[in-house]
């Protein structure tokens, strides 16, 4: 659905994206992830073309984004960039009317978008004084009308408390279902790591890893457990390795594989320390994720 190669966007000599060669498959929920001012927002704005890229290409659903495509690719993909669109002194049916009128649309396509978010039984409210979450699904419903191929969010989970999070999950999930790509960002992997089927994560503007939630739980290694009656002499020892952290009578390494392991156990087991037990513990997907982007010194 969206390809780019070497793309990039610079500010005065900083680049913010750089060389980022982007995989959305179609009928996916793809998350972007990345921490603060890593260059999802940017990158967004690159695809839809409310930022010029300094370099690169952009291919969406096959065909080169030029002046001459732009038109008719931009007719396809729905969009939500920050803070919801819609005018806080109309009710939400009369915004909603507004986008029926600029993008000519059915009673039907705008009937199904606010069936879908859910927000029938509130559209004679004005916006001003909906809550967050209602803000947000209106955008969603503003940028679903039209029936696009794709869709493309930054931060629709931003804010919101969790019950407005798993609305908004489900709802993606659904969209997704129905056949519509959908793009959505997040500097919080827990916010849609189990809605998203593939994972890209950005650093510093550059891609660190893209793919499955598999491939990239693959990449983790589970820390090592020792359990002992001398945990402090036990992490002593072993803090040259790896850092230890101290719990109870139980000493927590990471990163060690199985080799590293067995040199550790040996090593006690020289120092007379008493083994009560060794097991490892799975990382939480949370836990790669910080790993990944903090090795970078991020
Ligand atoms: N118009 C601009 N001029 C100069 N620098 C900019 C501009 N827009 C963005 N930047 C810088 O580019 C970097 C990336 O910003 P961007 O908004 O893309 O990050 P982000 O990943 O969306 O962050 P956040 O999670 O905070 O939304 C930031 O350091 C930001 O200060
Ligand atoms: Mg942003």
């Amino acid at each position: 659905m969206i390809i780019t190669h070497d793309l990039g966007k610079t500010y005065g000599n900083r680049a913010v994206v750089d060389g980022l060669d982007l995989r959305v498959p179609e009928g996916c929920v793809y998350g972007f992830l990345g921490p603060n001012g890593s260059g999802k927002s940017t990158t967004m704005k690159m695809l839809l073309s409310l930022v010029r890229p300094t370099s690169g290409e952009i291919h969406i659903m096959g065909r080169p984004m030029r002046r001459s495509t732009r038109r008719e690719l931009l007719g396809h993909i729905g969009s939500l960039i920050e803070s919801p669109p819609a005018y806080g002194h109309l009710t939400g049916r009369e915004n909603m009317r507004l986008v029926q009128r600029l993008l000519d649309l059915t009673d039907n396509q705008v009937t199904q978008a606010v069936r879908t978010v859910r927000l029938r039984d509130h559209l004679e409210k004005k916006v001003r004084d909906y809550s967050l979450g209602m803000k947000q699904r209106l955008g969603l419903a503003m940028a679903l009308a039209r029936e696009p191929r794709l869709l493309i969010l930054d931060e629709p989970t931003n804010g919101l408390d969790p019950a407005g999070i798993e609305e908004i999950r489900r709802l993606l999930t659904k969209v997704a279902d129905d056949g519509t790509t959908v793009m959505v960002s997040s500097h919080l992997l827990g916010e849609i790591d189990r809605t998203a089927t593939v994972l890209g994560i950005l650093g510093n503007g550059r891609m660190l890893f893209q793919g499955t939630r598999d491939e990239l739980f693959a990449r983790s290694v589970p820390d090592v457990l020792v359990d002992t009656s001398e945990p402090q002499r036990a992490a002593a020892l072993t803090a040259r390795w790896h850092t230890s952290r101290l719990d109870g009578a139980t000493v927590r390494l990471s990163g060690l594989d199985d080799k590293a392991t067995a040199g550790v156990v040996s090593l006690l087991v020289h120092e007379d320390i008493e083994i009560h037990g060794v097991r490892r513990d799975s990382q939480s997907l949370e836990d790669v994720f910080m790993d990944l982007t903090e090795e970078r010194g991020l």
